[in-house]
């Protein structure tokens, strides 16, 4: 008798040390440890860089689906947009942000309330050194569904800095190199990042520029031209400084930077061009943009050929405004 008592103490004890060695463990992750993790997040962990986990808090006929997820430090969902009806988020531990398409990184800490409207192309995840956990709600709709797209870019997540004065690096390329540049430069400013698309791609028959036919040298010969946008335009009004990148084509800025400016209330922004080119420079491309971009001061900044280092970056960026 007295072997099956001991027996079961050791037991209690050892349940005890487990319960408690999770807690500790769910503080020192930054979890308050008071919500459920659940299961690891397999079902849709490939719309997820890094883990995460789901805990269901309701679901089934009649009840609105309340889940907890929890992500580990680093992890994020990839952009996506809930279509129909919108989600509610609530986080109850950790750190992490919230992100719609075109708008800066917003902070989450617990206590936060996300309102995701239905077609928002959006993100959320922990802090690169935080867990995280949020309830997520899902406003329901008939024929809800959520899409899943791109993942976000590596180097602007590791880039996110709590409490960084907010800019934004935009930018058109044709072919690949003003792209490199403007995520270098956004890494290295901590800037937001968005890519100007052509409501029509540019082929290389559409590039050729000896051809004098060709669709960029039509465009370049007209300066009322204004190819359209595909992108739905960023929201600018959080940011001071935008960094505008393009590739020099005819010595001066592609005319679908003159279409994106004029689409744009850029009133008191400052606006620090970059390019890319085979070797001719910026010139009095700053000039010649101003009238598409009433009340913002353009600035000259230059040309980003080759990669730099985050070092160059930086001081290239204080030194351009
Ligand atoms: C239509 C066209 C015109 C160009 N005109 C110039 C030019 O005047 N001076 C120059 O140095 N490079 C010129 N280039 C080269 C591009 O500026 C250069 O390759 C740039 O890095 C391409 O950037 P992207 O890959 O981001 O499109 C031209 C390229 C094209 C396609």
């Amino acid at each position: 008798m007295r072997h099956i008592i001991a027996k079961l103490l050791a037991a209690a004890l050892l349940l005890c040390g487990c319960a408690q060695t999770k807690a500790q463990n769910d503080m020192k992750n930054g979890l308050d440890g008071n919500w459920p993790v659940g299961s690891l997040n397999t079902a849709y962990a490939k719309y997820f860089i890094g883990n995460s986990h789901l805990a269901s808090l309701a679901e089934g006929e009649g009840k609105l689906p309340v889940h907890n997820v929890t992500f580990e430090p680093g992890c994020r969902n990839n952009w996506h947009i809930h279509h129909k009806g919108g989600q509610i988020l609530i986080v109850v531990s950790g750190k992490g942000w919230y992100q719609e398409w075109g708008k800066p990184a917003r902070e989450l800490k617990v206590g936060d309330v996300v309102d995701i409207p239905a077609e928002v192309k959006h993100w959320h995840g922990a802090a690169a050194d935080s867990w995280f956990q949020h309830i997520a709600l899902s406003v329901p709709a008939e024929g809800a569904s959520t899409e899943w797209l791109e993942s976000v870019d590596d180097a602007y997540y590791s880039a996110l800095v709590p409490g960084e004065s907010k800019s934004l690096v935009a930018y058109f390329s044709a072919t690949g190199t003003t792209a490199q540049a403007a995520k270098d430069l956004a890494k290295a400013t901590g800037s937001a990042i968005y890519e100007i698309v052509p409501k029509e791609k540019y082929t290389s028959a559409d590039l050729d520029w000896r051809n004098d036919r060709s669709r960029s040298t039509l465009e370049m010969k007209d300066p009322a031209s204004r190819p359209e946008l595909r992108s739905t335009l960023p929201s600018v009004k959080d940011y001071d400084t935008i960094y505008l990148g393009f590739p020099i084509w005819w010595y001066t800025a592609p005319r679908i930077i003159n279409t994106f400016l004029e689409s744009l209330d850029l009133d008191g922004k400052t606006i620090v061009l970059f390019a890319t080119s085979g070797g001719s420079d910026l010139g009095d491309t700053a000039a010649s943009l101003q009238g598409s971009a009433k009340g913002a001061r353009i600035v000259s900044g230059g040309l980003l050929n080759g990669r730099k280092s985050e070092e160059e970056l930086k001081a290239w960026a204080q030194n351009a405004k």
